[in-house]
Order: structure tokens, then C-alpha cells, then sequence
């Protein structure tokens, strides 16, 4: 029975490049999920943009002299040209800055508005004199109020992950002139989070199948007490407020990129001639999954459904599995000192699968973890190039020089062979209930375990000696390892699916390997079926990066 699946993923900033700790945290782990679901029939959407709204984007333009849209829309190209090349198969990525994004928000806020869940309040923000505006988020920087971390920005403390406003800043200094701001009065548009406060604590203490991390936070955030936000802001670039006398005024960044993923699935089902087609994912039975860091949590599991109770008749998330973080050799990735891989960087010099393989091994999923290069070329060389890549390769090669390049004839099969074929069929089932889970890690180390057993069972057999002694048993040795190849080649597919589209060709079969379902039978393989001319599927790397890529990390970026 097919299913169906919301694969909501967080919007990056249009402010910069994505770096891999954030593909690791937020933008590799939906893919896998997605192509999974995919290939298992069920009815998947998988959406996200560009965040291009906001602070975060006008100080980055202003940084860098341009306008927010000549800003955003670079940033949103090199996005697309990022996901295509390391294969991350949204259906749709959009941005906020479109036509449709602005409908939708201003639907959401006036219907909020009437079910009075929106008001306004004078009240006080910074303002800087020395510049003559408003500082909104971003624009003021202080001492954090729960954490006292110097540096936490106006919208949010990176230190302790908190959100905040600017006038919770101990301390605050304008960010563009470094002065300290006064405090003026101004108008603006609150939401009433305080009214669902009770209804979200009953509805977050039910979803005891969220990561205890998640669900604890969340729970800690509500049990603090929830006051109303302003969700607006003084600022020129955004969606405009819907209301008559607040021209001047944008709708606050965070308010309006989660209604994203509602406003990226109505753009999809007009793009695709369907435009009733969102309702499936967002009024009819259908699990929406999101996808994240962990910064962005309360986002998630507090404010956007708080706004979806408001709106009434739309799907809560069934799941938020977000994710910790990813460090780099040791420190914490960071833009400002450029402590970080730049995805773009990444893929002009190496191959997309060894960069998904080793983001996967290291998720950052129960805890903070790790990439270094000396571990990227490591899981490369041992683990793809010695453990899987090998494998592919002597199989396929010793079939092609002593069975005329086609599937041999299967025999009678031992324990042994019996064996290996069994465990495959519990390791594919292994990684699929993993992945359900959202537990990619354990997911790919099942279908790895399977190769390591395949390899013993190689060396145990040594089809290159029973060549010469027996061929039907060398046939039949290498009819088991080909029929669990095969196996792994659908199994491997939502981590690495450039490898696993190779591998398909070269087994001989044709189309892709996403159409031939999340499926295996030890005997799909047929004996006599030509197989393709075999190639490596991975290539070896050279220790010697390893200090080349070192070099490059906190440099000053070169133009
Ligand atoms: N732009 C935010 C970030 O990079 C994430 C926004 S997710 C959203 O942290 F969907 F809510 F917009
Ligand atoms: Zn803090």
C-alpha cells in the first residue's frame, strides 16, 4: 500500500555558500530518506527553497555593496547547481522571494489575523542614530540573556541555541557602526503564541516517537512559557504586511519561511498541471517529515505549528528528526572564519558518493560529530574503494574474462551460499527499517556489513582458484556474490546513488535503478544476462590532500 510522504527540508540562507556541515545536519539526511520512500512506491514531495528573506540576507548584501536580490539570486543558482551535483532530489526548490511564497504568507497572517491570533502593539526596538533606522535581529549583536555567550545575535543565540529579540541583548551594539543603540517605540504585529501553549504541550507530550532530543527541548522551551513574538519587523525587503498603513513594514523572516513549505508545495502542483495536488500532502492522511539542525528546532515543533493550529484544516509535522552538529577537525564550522568545506569548492574537486558515504558514517544524529580529511580518505580508500568498490569490481571482472561477460549459471548451492543470500535479504531489511527510522547511519553500516560478508565469502571460496579446479562451482560462487551486488545496488542507493546508477548498467540492466523499486530476489539477476563492461566505481585517493585541503581551511577566501 502506497503512502505518503511530506519530505519538508530547511531552507538555507540565500546569504552564502552551504557548507557540508550543514549537508550533513539538514540536506543529505531527507535525500536518502526521499529517494528511499521513492523507491519503495510511496508518494513522496520533497521540498525546500532558499531562504531569502530578511536580515540575514540585507546585511550580507550590504556587506557586500549589491542588492538583496542580485544577493539572493546568485546564492539561489549556486544552491541548484549544488544539489543537482551531489544529487539531493527535491522535487522543488524554490525561494521565498516569488509571487505565489507572498500569497501564501499573507493568506496565513490575515487569517491568523481574524481568528485573532495576530494583534498589534506598540512597542520598543533598538534604533541606531548614528545610521537613522531601526536595527532589526541581526542588526544589533550583545550578550546573550540565558547563556551570557558575547556575541549572540538579535534573532538568535548561536551559543545556546535560543531564539531571542533584540531587546533581550545585554549589551547590544549596532552591527553596521558598533554604537549603542537607544530604544524608540514602534508598531508592530504579534502573534498570540501564548494561546497555544497548552494545546502544544499535549499535542509535543504525545509524539513519544520523536528523538528524545528533540522532544525534550521542545518540551523544556513550552514547560518556560511561551509569550507572544513580534512578526514584524522595520525593515524594506520581505513580504509586505497585508495592511492597510504598514507599507513600510516586512513580515519577519522566520514567520514567513516556514509557510515555505506549504507555499513551495502549491507552486509545485501548479508547475506540474495539478494545482489541487498540495492537498494530498497537507489535508489528507500523509506523515510530513522535517528535516533540520538543531538551531532550528522551536521553529519547527513550536512556532510553525502553532501557526498551523491557527490556520486550522493543514497537517502538523508527524516527525522533526533534526539533527546536531557537524564539526570540522575539531572546531565548530564557521563562516566568519571561514572554518569550512564549501559545498561548491567541494565538488569542483572531488566526486559526489564519497562526500555523501562519509557525511552518512558521521551524521551528527544522536550527537555532535566529526569530518576530517584524514577520515574522508580513510572511509574512501577502506571502506568504498577496498570494501565495496572491490568487490564490484573482481566479481564483475572475473565474470566478464571466464563466462563471456554474462551472468553465470547458479548451480546448487551450499550452506554457504545459502547463507550469504539469507543474510542479504535480513541486511536489505535491516537498512530499510533504518531508514524509516531516520537512523542513517545504522542504515548504511547494514548494507557495508553485507559487503565485508560477501568478501569473506569471496576469499573463502576463491573463485579464481575454482576456475581452474571447478568451474560450475565457480559459477556458482560468482552467481551468489553477483546476486548480492545486486542487492547492494539497490540497497546502497539512497546513499550513494551515482554509484548505484553505474552499477546498474554494469550489472546489464537498463533505465535507472530508482524504477526498479526498493526490491531485491536473489534471483533477479538472470543467468545469461549480458552484463555491462566493468569499470571502477570508486577511484583511490592520495593521502597528499589531506595537507592541501588543511591549508585551505580558515584561509581568507581568495576572489
Ligand atoms: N534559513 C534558516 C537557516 O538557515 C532555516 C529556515 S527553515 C524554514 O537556519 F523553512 F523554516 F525556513
Ligand atoms: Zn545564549
Amino acid at each position: 500500500m502506497s503512502e505518503r510522504i511530506l519530505v519538508a527540508v530547511a531552507w538555507p540562507y540565500a546569504n552564502g555558500s552551504v557548507h557540508i556541515g550543514a549537508v550533513a545536519g539538514a540536506y543529505l539526511p531527507p535525500d536518502i530518506f526521499a529517494r528511499y520512500h521513492r523507491m519503495k512506491g510511496n508518494d513522496v514531495l520533497m521540498v525546500s527553497g532558499s531562504d531569502a528573506h530578511g536580515t540575514p540576507v540585507t546585511l550580507a548584501a550590504e556587506e557586500r555593496g549589491v542588492s538583496p536580490e542580485a544577493f539572493y539570486s546568485e546564492y539561489q543558482a549556486e544552491m541548484l547547481d549544488g544539489w543537482r551535483r551531489l544529487g539531493i532530489s527535491y522535487d522543488l526548490f524554490t525561494t521565498t522571494h516569488t509571487q505565489n511564497h507572498t500569497e501564501v504568507s499573507q493568506d496565513i497572517f490575515l487569517r491568523l489575523r481574524e481568528q485573532g491570533y495576530i494583534y498589534t502593539d506598540t512597542t520598543e526596538q533598538p534604533f541606531c542614530e548614528n545610521d537613522g533606522r531601526f536595527l532589526a535581529d541581526r542588526y544589533v549583536e550583545g550578550t546573550c540573556p540565558h547563556c551570557s555567550y558575547n556575541r549572540a545575535r538579535g534573532d538568535q543565540c548561536d551559543n545556546c541555541g535560543r531564539t531571542l529579540d533584540p531587546q533581550d541583548l545585554i549589551d547590544m551594539v549596532c552591527k553596521i557602526c558598533g554604537t549603542t543603540p537607544v530604544v524608540r517605540e514602534t508598531e508592530h504585529f504579534f502573534l498570540k503564541l501564548s494561546a497555544f501553549e497548552e494545546p502544544l504541550l499535549k499535542w509535543v507530550r504525545a509524539q513519544t516517537h520523536w528523538k528524545p532530543n528533540v522532544r525534550n527541548f521542545t518540551l523544556a522551551y513550552l514547560e518556560g512559557g511561551l509569550h507572544d513574538r513580534a512578526i514584524t519587523r522595520d525593515i524594506e525587503w520581505g513580504v509586505p504586511v497585508p495592511v492597510e498603513g504598514y507599507e513600510d513594514k516586512r513580515i519577519y523572516v522566520w514567520f514567513e519561511a516556514v509557510i515555505g513549505y506549504l507555499s513551495a508545495s502549491k507552486e509545485w502542483a501548479q508547475a506540474k498541471g495539478t494545482p489541487e495536488r498540495w492537498e494530498d500532502f497537507w489535508r489528507k492522511e500523509c506523515r510530513a517529515y522535517y528535516f533540520m539542525g538543531k538551531d532550528n528546532i522551536t521553529f519547527h515543533t513550536v512556532i510553525w505549528p502553532a501557526m498551523l493550529m491557527g490556520y486550522g484544516g493543514l497537517n502538523l509535522p508527524y516527525d522533526v528528526p533534526a539533527n546536531e552538529y557537524l564539526n570540522l577537525e575539531g572546531l565548530k564550522f564557521s563562516t566568519s572564519r571561514n572554518w569550512a568545506i564549501w559545498l561548491p569548492d567541494y565538488l569542483d574537486r572531488y566526486d559526489p558518493d564519497p562526500l555523501r558515504y562519509a557525511l552518512t558514517s558521521n551524521m551528527p544524529e544522536t550527537s555532535d560529530s566529526e569530518f576530517s580529511w584524514r577520515e574522508y580518505v580513510r572511509s574512501n580508500n577502506d571502506e568504498l574503494v577496498a570494501t565495496y568498490g572491490n568487490l564490484v569490481h573482481r566479481v564483475l571482472t572475473m565474470s566478464a574474462r571466464n563466462f563471456n561477460g554474462m551472468v553465470p549459471d547458479a548451480g546448487e548451492l551450499d550452506d554457504s551460499s545459502r547463507d550469504l543470500l539469507a543474510q542479504a535479504r535480513q541486511r536489505f531489511q535491516e537498512t530499510a527499517q533504518s531508514i524509516e527510522v531516520c537512523r542513517f547511519r545504522m542504515a548504511l553500516q547494514a548494507a557495508m556489513s553485507l559487503a565485508q560478508a560477501t568478501n569473506r565469502y569471496l576469499d573463502q571460496k576463491a573463485p579464481w582458484r575454482q576456475i581452474r579446479s571447478d568451474k560450475s562451482a565457480a559459477a556458482t560462487t560468482l552467481w551468489v556474490s553477483l546476486s548480492v551486488i545486486n542487492c547492494l545496488k539497490t540497497q546502497l542507493y539512497p546513499f550513494l546513488p551515482f554509484s548505484s546508477e553505474e552499477l546498474h548498467r554494469m550489472l546489464g540492466f537498463e533505465g535507472s535503478v530508482k524504477d526498479a523499486g526498493w526490491d531485491w530476489a536473489e534471483d533477479a539477476l538472470k543467468s545469461g544476462q549480458l552484463l555491462g563492461e566493468p569499470k571502477p566505481l570508486f577511484t583511490k585517493l592520495d593521502e597528499a590532500l589531506i595537507e592541501a585541503e588543511l591549508q585551505r581551511i580558515g584561509q581568507e577566501a581568495s576572489a
